[in-house]
C-alpha cells in the first residue's frame, strides 16, 4: 500500500461536484480580479473566525507582510518570532522593514515559549508574531500580557491554523481574532486550501481593514490616487469560488484531523524513542502536521519511504541558522529547543482522507522499527 504525506486527489473526489459549477460560474462571468466571490469569502471568513473584517491577498506570506507593512516598521524595529516555522514568517519582517528578533521553542508544544518573551523586549521591539505552529495555537495569553505591557502589535500568523481554537478566560478563540491582524494562507495543503496561492488577513479593525484594502492594491483609495505605498496582492475569484465551496466542509475535515491524530497517539504514546506531540489543555488543535519526535529521525524517514509511506522534515534547519539571516548575528546552541526540534520531528500523514487501514499501516511501520 502506498500512503502519500497528503492526498488532495482523495479529497477532490468528494467535492468535485462542488467546485467544478463554481469555478465554471466564475470563467462564465470573466471577471477574475477580487470580484463577488473574493467578498462573499471574506464575509464567510471573519464570520467563522468571528472576526468583523476579513480582508482577502494573494498568499499566507503576503497575509504577513500586508501586516507589517501597516506597522510602517522604521530601519532597526525590531520584530520578535520563533525560529522554528515556515521562511515566510521571518522573511516577511524582513520585506517589511523590520529585525527578525527570534525567541526560543517550548518543546513540548514546538511553539515559541511565552515565558521566554519578555527578555527580547527593547526600545526597539514593535511586534511579536507568534506562529500556530502545525494547527496548534501558539500560548496567547502569554503573548498578549506581554504585547499590552509593552505597547506591541500582535499579528498572528495562523497559515497552518485554520479552525483551531484556544480558551481565553472561559472563552473559546480562533486563531486570527486574538492580535492586530490574523495571516491565513489558502495554500492547497492547508486545512482549507486553495487551487493555487491564496490568502486573508482577519482583523477587528474595520479602519485598519480599509487600509489593508489599499495596502494590496497599490495604496490606493481610488484608481490613479496613492495615500501610501502598497503592491499588488489580489485573491482571484476562482480561488475564492473553490474556497467558498470547501469552507463549509473545513469543521468536519479539522475533526477527522483529530480522530487521525489521537488513534496515533494512542499507538504510538509507548514506543521508546518516539515522543507523540502534546496538545496544550487550552487548545484545539487542526493537525495541519501530525508530527512527532523520533531519535533515529532519518533512519524512521527512510524507513516509511522505503515501506511506501509519505512523512516530512518540518523544519530541518531553524531559521536563526538560515545563510540569508547571518546578518542578524545568531549562532548554533542559541536556541536549543529549535536546533533540537530540527532534528529529532518529522510528520506523518494525517489528511481527512486517510482511512483506519492506511492509518494502522503507518503505525505497523514505525513499530517495525521500534521493535
Ligand atoms: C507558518 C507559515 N507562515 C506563512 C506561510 C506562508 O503562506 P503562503 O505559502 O501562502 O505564502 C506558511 C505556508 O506554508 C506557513 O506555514
Amino acid at each position: 500500500m502506498t500512503i502519500p504525506l497528503l492526498d488532495l486527489r482523495a479529497q477532490f473526489q468528494t467535492i468535485k461536484h462542488e467546485v467544478i459549477p463554481a469555478l465554471l460560474d466564475v470563467v462564465e462571468s470573466q471577471r477574475f480580479i477580487l470580484g463577488e466571490p473574493v467578498a462573499r469569502l471574506e464575509r464567510a471568513l471573519a464570520e467563522f473566525i468571528g472576526v468583523p473584517c476579513a480582508v482577502a491577498c494573494a498568499s499566507g506570506t503576503d497575509a504577513l507582510l500586508l501586516s507589517l507593512k501597516a506597522l510602517l516598521l522604521r530601519p532597526g524595529d525590531e520584530v520578535i518570532t520563533t525560529p522554528f516555522t515556515f521562511f515566510a514568517t521571518a522573511g516577511a519582517i524582513h520585506n517589511a522593514g523590520g529585525k527578525p528578533v527570534f525567541v526560543d521553542i517550548d518543546a513540548a508544544t514546538f511553539n515559541i515559549d511565552a515565558a521566554r518573551l519578555e527578555n527580547s523586549v527593547t526600545e526597539r521591539t514593535r511586534a511579536i508574531v507568534p506562529v500556530h505552529l502545525f494547527g496548534q495555537m501558539a500560548p496567547m495569553d502569554g503573548v498578549l500580557d506581554v504585547a499590552q505591557r509593552f505597547g506591541l502589535a500582535v499579528i498572528e500568523d495562523a497559515a497552518q491554523a485554520v479552525g483551531a481554537r484556544q480558551q481565553l478566560a472561559g472563552e473559546w478563540r480562533h486563531a486570527g481574532s486574538l492580535g492586530m491582524t490574523g495571516a491565513f494562507s489558502f495554500f492547497p495543503s492547508k486545512n482549507l486550501g486553495g487551487c493555487g496561492d491564496g490568502g486573508m488577513i482577519t482583523t477587528g479593525d474595520p479602519d485598519l481593514a480599509e487600509r489593508l484594502r489599499r495596502l494590496r492594491a497599490h495604496g490606493g483609495a481610488k484608481q490613479y490616487h496613492h495615500e501610501e505605498i502598497g503592491t499588488n496582492s489580489r485573491l482571484d475569484s476562482l480561488q475564492a469560488a473553490v474556497l467558498l465551496a470547501k469552507l463549509p466542509h473545513l469543521a468536519e475535515w479539522n475533526i477527522a484531523r483529530r480522530t487521525h491524530a489521537a488513534a496515533y497517539t494512542e499507538a504510538l504514546r509507548d514506543l521508546d524513542g518516539i515522543a507523540v506531540p502534546a496538545t496544550a489543555l487550552s487548545n484545539e488543535h487542526v493537525f495541519n502536521q501530525y508530527t512527532i519526535r523520533a531519535v533515529r529521525r532519518d533512519d524512521l524517514k527512510a524507513h516509511l519511504t522505503e515501506g511506501g509511506i509519505g512523512s516530512a522534515v518540518y523544519y530541518p534547519r531553524p531559521l536563526h541558522l538560515q545563510p540569508c539571516f547571518e546578518y542578524l548575528g545568531y549562532s548554533r546552541g542559541q536556541f536549543p529547543e529549535a536546533e533540537r526540534a530540527c532534528e529529532e520531528v518529522i510528520s506523518l500523514p494525517v489528511y481527512p482522507e486517510l482511512t483506519p487501514d492506511q492509518r494502522d499501516e503507518v503505525v505497523e511501520k514505525i513499530r517495525e522499527l521500534h521493535r
